[in-house]
């Protein structure tokens, strides 16, 4: 794996409207997945992969993610007090993950927006960018494979998952070209939720970016797009089409992958993520298995 990118930009700042009213006065990378914030399976990744130079982009509602990487002085103590290593060990484990930095984006303009907000904190070296809200099942590997190829081509990767056609509309969606490689694909061109049945492929773009920093570049000068919003696809659209430093390669994931900004996927997140452990995953089941024939 190369070792030459150290920073994750993970953005925050979004409004979560899909989840209201939860999202109202938190937001939705603090949401619960079994007994973890989603953040903190994402922050996770990105130590895992060797990124431990974090900045998030936050908006409104920071508070709650600066403190959950953060010391909790009351409650270490209280827990010190009663000899609850176990519990205190969690409580400071999100403390210690990673360096941790915080940049305001003000208005959600959107992802691409969010991303120019990190330019000053990356500076001119490849970087990672982790959605907040998107979950890569730990036991799957693909940002530190994305890392690798970034480090081959000297470009930009972002990463794919083959979706249904009728889900095509809700991503980004790349048309591609198949290099030696079976799981890296060139990417030809990119188009933020295609009109129903317009995509030109089933390869849709997921919350996991290692860009060039030529990106920061494009973005200053792109203008909003779908719904109104800077978009990063668009961006990533001129990289590919103009091949700029190296153009985009893609990675095609084919592991488990939950959207947790969405409350169907949520809620699969929370069941299947909680069926695999050991402590919980027994009794869930057996519980699932009397239940579900009463429905
Ligand atoms: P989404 O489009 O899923 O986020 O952005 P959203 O706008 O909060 O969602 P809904 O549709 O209203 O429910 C993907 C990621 O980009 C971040 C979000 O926090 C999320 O992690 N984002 C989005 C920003 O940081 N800033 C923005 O302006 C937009």
């Amino acid at each position: 794996m190369s070792s030459r990118i150290t920073k994750a930009v993970i953005p925050v700042a979004g409004l979560g409207t899909r989840f209201l009213p939860a999202t109202k006065a938190m937001p939705k990378e603090m949401l619960p997945v079994v007994d973890k914030p989603a953040i903190q399976y994402v922050v996770e990744e990105a130590v895992a992969a060797g990124l431990t130079d974090v900045l998030m982009i936050t908006g409104r509602n920071k508070n709650a993610l600066e403190n959950h990487f953060d010391r909790v002085g009351e409650l270490e103590a209280t827990l010190e007090r009663k000899g609850d290593t176990e519990k205190l060990e969690k409580v400071n484990y999100s403390t210690d993950l990673a360096d941790v930095h915080y940049v305001r984006q003000g208005d959600p303009k959107g992802l691409g927006h969010a991303v120019l907000r990190a330019a000053m904190h990356v500076g001119r070296e490849p970087f990672a960018v982790l959605l907040g809200d998107d979950i890569i099942d730990s036991r799957d590997v693909l940002l530190s494979r994305m890392i690798e190829v970034q480090g081959k081509k000297h470009a930009s990767v972002i990463a794919l998952l083959e979706v249904e056609p009728e889900a095509a509309q809700l991503y980004g969606i790349a048309t591609v070209e198949a290099t030696a490689e079976a799981d890296v694909v060139r990417i030809t061109g990119l188009v933020e939720k295609p009109a129903p049945g317009t995509q030109l492929s089933n390869f849709a773009i997921i919350g996991r970016y290692v860009l060039q920093p030529d990106v920061f570049d494009v973005l200053e000068k792109t203008e909003p797009g779908k719904g109104g919003e800077i978009q990063l696809t668009d961006a990533l659209q001129v990289l590919a089409s103009q091949n700029i430093a190296g153009g985009v390669y893609g990675v095609v994931f084919r592991g488990r992958r939950y959207d947790t900004g969405d409350r169907l996927d949520y809620l699969k997140a929370v069941v299947r993520l909680a069926a695999d452990r050991e402590d919980l995953g027994p009794p869930l089941l057996d519980w699932l298995r009397e239940w579900l024939p009463t429905r």
